[in-house]
């Protein structure tokens, strides 16, 4: 049986979910490309020798139960979570206190509740599988208190900043930002961590940026009295 993943969010050729996705497969995963739109998850699935395409919308619960449903019918189990998808309110570009509550309500439900249903939804396959690690931008706060729940089991709970990446040709980004596929292997290093490997942690290119769990910030590192690869590193500035 294969070690699978699934990701959310991959719907852009472009985008760091793909890249993500394209990397996992590389090194032999089964990966799960879920998006809102059917058609362009499986566009990008068929690039991929082993690949499932499903619906998944992170406001739409149903979708997440059913993609859940599949990859435990599937596979049994589930040895990475990438919640990649997301819809932040521009409050570097807009006012918090001129921000659309609808545009709020709907970054909430799509880059918090969203990510926390499912991965309620699927953490029996988590704990299924030998070894995992989950990676989310974003979901600073959630991943720490995430991290400290699955007590007992080797899950992995930790973000990933993949730093500025170009994603977004149509807003002109390639002049500025990094190619998806260089930022992703951040991502490849935070979801194929071995059992023991650090967690709660916001993690760089495989550096650790910022300790996520709760009464730590900023005053220890996030590996829980586990090695690697971060352990003993200097904590540095949250660049987000
Ligand atoms: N690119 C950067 O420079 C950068 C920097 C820091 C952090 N990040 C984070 O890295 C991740 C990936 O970034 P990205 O630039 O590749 O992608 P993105 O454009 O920020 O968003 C990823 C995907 O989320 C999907 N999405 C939106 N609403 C959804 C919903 N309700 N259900 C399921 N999927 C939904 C979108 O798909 P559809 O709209 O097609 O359905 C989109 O393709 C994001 O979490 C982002 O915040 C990116």
């Amino acid at each position: 049986m294969p070690k699978t993943a699934l990701l959310t969010g991959t719907s852009r050729a472009v985008g760091l979910g793909f890249a993500a996705a394209r990397l996992l497969s590389e090194l032999d995963y089964h990966v799960i490309l879920t998006a809102r739109d059917l058609a362009r998850a499986e566009s990008l699935a068929a690039q991929l020798p082993n690949a499932t395409a499903l619906r998944l919308d992170l406001t739409d619960h149903s979708t997440m139960t059913a993609a859940a449903d599949y990859a435990a019918q599937t596979f049994g189990r589930l040895d990475v979570l990438i919640n990649n998808a997301s819809d932040i309110v521009d409050f570097a570009a807009l006012s918090a206190l001129d921000a659309d509550p609808a545009a709020v309500q709907s970054a909430l439900d799509i880059d918090v509740l969203g990510p926390w249903q499912l991965t309620q939804l699927v953490l029996p396959l988590l704990k299924a599988a030998p070894a995992h690690s989950f990676a989310k931008h974003a979901l600073n706060t959630l991943t720490g208190v995430l991290a400290t729940a699955p007590r007992d089991t080797p899950i992995l709970v930790n973000a990933v900043d993949p730093g500025e990446t170009a994603t977004h040709p149509e807003r002109g980004d390639e002049d500025t930002a990094r190619p998806a596929l260089e930022s992703a292997r951040g991502v490849g290093w935070a979801a194929t961590l071995p059992p023991g490997g650090p967690t709660g942690g916001l993690f760089r290119d495989g550096q650790l940026v910022l300790s996520l769990l709760p009464g730590t910030e900023n005053t220890a590192g996030p590996d829980r009295d586990r090695s690697g690869p971060a352990a003993g590193k200097p904590l540095l500035r949250q660049d987000q």
